[in-house]
């Protein structure tokens, strides 16, 4: 924490939460609990994370995220079904696809929900679908959010596009095969550049730094997922290893994580091509982020049922029922992966946390080894067990080395 660096990223991650909120930045150390707990004054506390022999395992018994919000509305997996069924679900002609898999998987064919909303788009506003989503905090719900702003922005997202994160008429006959890159240290040298663009669609996230690691991680992008938050930290901490721009091209779309009411704002006003009019981004260009092409069919916003089954089913960290719950979120990147896993029909994790993270740099892009960072909004050794059990499941191929 003493390098001028660490100390700005320290105060951008505090900066990012909001204020009734703690951000605990902490490193673990190789065998056991959090060797040191820091927090905004006034007083630390121990955070207990869940560990990876104690873990809960994945899409645990439990479905409710309990001791989430401070009101203590406890969200209902049945109402999360209720939703109009979507009809981003077009036929796959695809053999053994991950649905087959996960459908066939003793453990895993309890905890998938294919008919679950992946997407949120205009016809998802509703009054039903705002009594209830108003009692769940964000991201799994809009409590608190201003209506006109959920409104307006949802009206927005009124093309076919904004239905499914692609069309599978595009690939006739076949299996949409999906890489989804994360950020770890385990792609620095791993070559697998070509591999990974190799696959029909490839999704990357936050600091997704490309030039000069092609080799490693390939140039193809297909998605981009981000919050609003994440996205604007990435420009700061990662600038100086080359992230000094949100990746733009003609067929990238971009996949809003609604993690906060700037996400609304901003994806409205991305669709407009206008400056942002209130709150925390204001004045911003959304073009200076995501060009100068605007049209609805950029843009794809997560619902907030789809992020609240993805916690409770696939996700559930002990850390919900502390009081640091509330903080608590899947990590953009798992949010990622488990997105492709309900559009694909084969999925391969790039970059993603593995057993033996500890040999790896925090990023590939770091020039000097760096220990990965836990924070306590996320519970990475949850999520490392997660893609170690998909991958032995044969439903997703996680890379390892
Ligand atoms: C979507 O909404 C915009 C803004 O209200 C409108 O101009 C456009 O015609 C609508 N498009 C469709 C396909 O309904
Ligand atoms: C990346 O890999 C190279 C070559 O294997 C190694 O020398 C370097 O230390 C690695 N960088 C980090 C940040 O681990």
């Amino acid at each position: 924490m003493g390098s001028p660096r660490w100390r700005r990223l320290w105060l951008l991650l505090l900066a990012a939460l909001p204020p009734s909120l703690l951000l605990c930045g902490q490193r673990r150390g190789p065998a056991g609990p959090p060797a040191s707990f820091s927090s905004s004054p006034p007083q630390p506390e121990p955070l207990a994370l869940a560990m990876p022999g104690t873990s809960r395992r994945a899409g645990g018994r439990g479905e409710t995220l309990d001791g989430g919000s401070e009101s203590g509305t406890s969200s209902k997996p049945s109402a999360a079904l209720e939703e109009p069924k979507p009809s981003r679900k077009q036929p796959s002609p695809c053999l053994r696809s991950v649905t087959a898999r996960a459908k066939a998987d003793p453990r895993f064919g309890e905890i998938f929900r294919f008919d679950t909303p992946v997407l949120m788009w205009d016809q998802h506003f509703t009054p039903q679908t705002w009594d209830r989503l108003k009692t769940r905090h964000v991201p799994y719900g809009w409590q608190g959010l201003s209506h006109a702003v959920v409104g307006s922005t949802l009206r927005l997202l009124n093309t076919s596009a904004n239905r499914h994160l692609f069309d599978r008429d595009a690939f006739p006959g076949g299996c949409v095969r999906c890489a989804v890159v994360g950020n770890g240290g385990i792609l620095n040298g791993s070559r697998q550049g070509k591999a990974i663009d190799a696959h029909d669609l490839v999704f990357r996230l936050n600091g997704a730094v490309i030039k000069g690691f092609e080799e490693d991680v390939g140039t193809k992008i297909s998605f981009y997922g981000f919050t609003v938050n994440t996205m604007k930290n990435s420009l700061i901490a990662y600038e100086e290893y080359g992230f000094t721009q949100i990746p733009q091209a003609k067929d990238l779309k971009y996949i809003f994580i609604p993690s906060d009411i700037r996400d609304y704002v901003m994806l409205k006003s991305a669709i407009q091509g206008s400056p942002v009019p209130e709150g925390s981004d204001k004045g911003d260009r959304p073009q200076k982020y995501f060009g100068l092409e605007v049209s609805a069919e950029k843009f794809k916003l997560l619902h907030p049922d789809f992020l609240q089954y993805l916690t409770a089913r696939f996700l559930r960290s002990e850390l919900l029922g502390t009081r640091y719950g509330a903080l608590y979120m899947p990590s953009t990147g798992a949010l990622m992966l488990l997105t492709a896993l309900h559009a694909c029909d084969r999925v391969s994790a790039y970059g993603f946390i593995t057993a033996n993270y500890e040999q790896f740099s925090d990023h590939y892009y770091e020039l000097e080894k760096k220990p990965l960072v836990f924070y306590a909004n996320h519970d990475m050794m949850l999520e490392a067990a997660l893609w170690k059990s998909l991958h032995r499941a044969g439903i997703m191929t996680l890379y390892q080395r």
